[in-house]
């Protein structure tokens, strides 16, 4: 399988729910939910597009640099490359229903695993999506990442506390759903969290927790502060709030802030290995792809595969052509700024 031929099945599969546009930027789709687009007039969806298009990369040419490392480490294991699954809930009320959850999540589990990346899973409406995510995760040994609604602290500890007992590597809480309509019509309270509520899953909670959905520096230092282990800095794919900045212009200044303190993930907007030496350049650790997992989840766990190496190989031939040996070597001096 190729990104050629993925790209043919996902023009079959998806409808108009995705129409598989050359430059996935959420024009087409602007306003789109259910369906692939951003909140709203998806401007924010289509400044994560423009931000990381405004990043300009320095080309080096003398040098050393033939054969690029991607090892990442994270917490104790090693990924082949600092590029992971974003989790999509409601995949199949969202995309056509070209494949149903549980297989859209051992897909994603699998298909990563298999490359040496790791796939985080979502939460949603029905218990079902959670306790989906969470097997597939229990199949492979413990090789992913469950991501929990922003529900009240009992119910987020009970099921961390199911993510311990199978092993799974980290939680994740994507705390930008906190006025999620589909969970909020659906009986399912979920919200923001204060300082002291982020303190309390903390000492409840024995796996690394990571916060989805940090967009300030404000915010990312209550973590820090809470003792989170890590954030990703994101706007949910700009599916939550319309107008906010793209995630690569708020990352550098919450990376200074925050960057020795915790392990720093973003997302949005990134289609290319060459956007993720961007966002590594300008301050994450590691970065999550969304859009670009659920259309090659048109392959299942061989498309998944299939772009995660795709990504891996962009980003290597972008670290010779930059002249950086391994990620430590990545850095501000490799962008181009007037
Ligand atoms: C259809 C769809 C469903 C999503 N569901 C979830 C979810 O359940 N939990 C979550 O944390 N993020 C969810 N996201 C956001 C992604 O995890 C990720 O933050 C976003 O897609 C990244 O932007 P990108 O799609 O431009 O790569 C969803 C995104 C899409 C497009």
């Amino acid at each position: 399988m190729n990104m050629k031929e993925l790209r043919e099945l996902g023009k079959q599969k998806f409808g108009k729910a995705c129409r598989m546009c050359p430059i996935c930027d959420g024009r087409v789709c602007a306003g789109e939910i259910p369906g692939a687009g951003g909140v709203g007039t998806g401007q924010a969806f289509r400044n994560n597009i423009i931000a990381l298009t405004e990043v300009k990369l320095r080309q080096r040419i003398i040098h050393s640099v033939h054969t690029p490392s991607t090892k990442f480490t994270l917490w104790g294991k090693t990924l082949t490359m600092p590029i992971l699954a974003a989790p999509i809930g409601g995949i199949a009320f969202n995309w056509n229903n070209y494949i149903a959850e549980k297989m859209y999540a051992d897909a994603v589990i699998n298909g990563c695993k298999n490359v040496g990346s790791l796939g985080m899973v979502g939460d949603g409406k029905l218990p079902e999506i959670y306790q989906d995510g969470l097997h597939c995760i229990e199949a492979v040994g413990g090789w992913g990442i469950p991501t929990i609604k922003p529900r009240p602290n009992d119910q987020i500890i009970k099921l961390a506390k199911q993510a311990e007992k199978i092993g799974a590597i980290a939680i994740a809480i994507d705390v930008d759903a906190a006025a999620l309509i589909n969970m909020t019509v659906s009986g399912q309270k979920v919200g923001p969290k204060t300082y002291e509520e982020l303190l309390e899953l903390k000492n409840n909670i024995s796996l690394p927790i990571i916060i989805k959905g940090v967009m300030e520096v404000e915010d990312a230092v209550v973590c820090a502060k809470a003792g989170i282990d890590a954030i990703v800095v994101s706007n949910h794919g700009g599916r939550v709030l319309d107008h906010t900045p793209g995630t690569a212009e708020v990352l550098p200044e919450i990376a200074a802030a925050v960057g020795d303190k915790m392990t720093i993930f973003v997302d949005g907007g990134i289609r290319t290995g060459f956007d993720v030496l961007k966002m590594l350049a300008l301050g994450a650790d590691a970065v999550l792809l969304g859009r670009p997992v659920t259309q090659a989840g048109a392959g299942g766990a061989e498309g998944i595969s299939c772009l995660m190496n795709h990504m891996r190989e962009e980003l290597e031939a972008a670290m010779i052509m930059t002249g950086c040996q391994d990620l430590s070597s990545i850095g501000r001096h490799i962008l181009y700024t007037k």
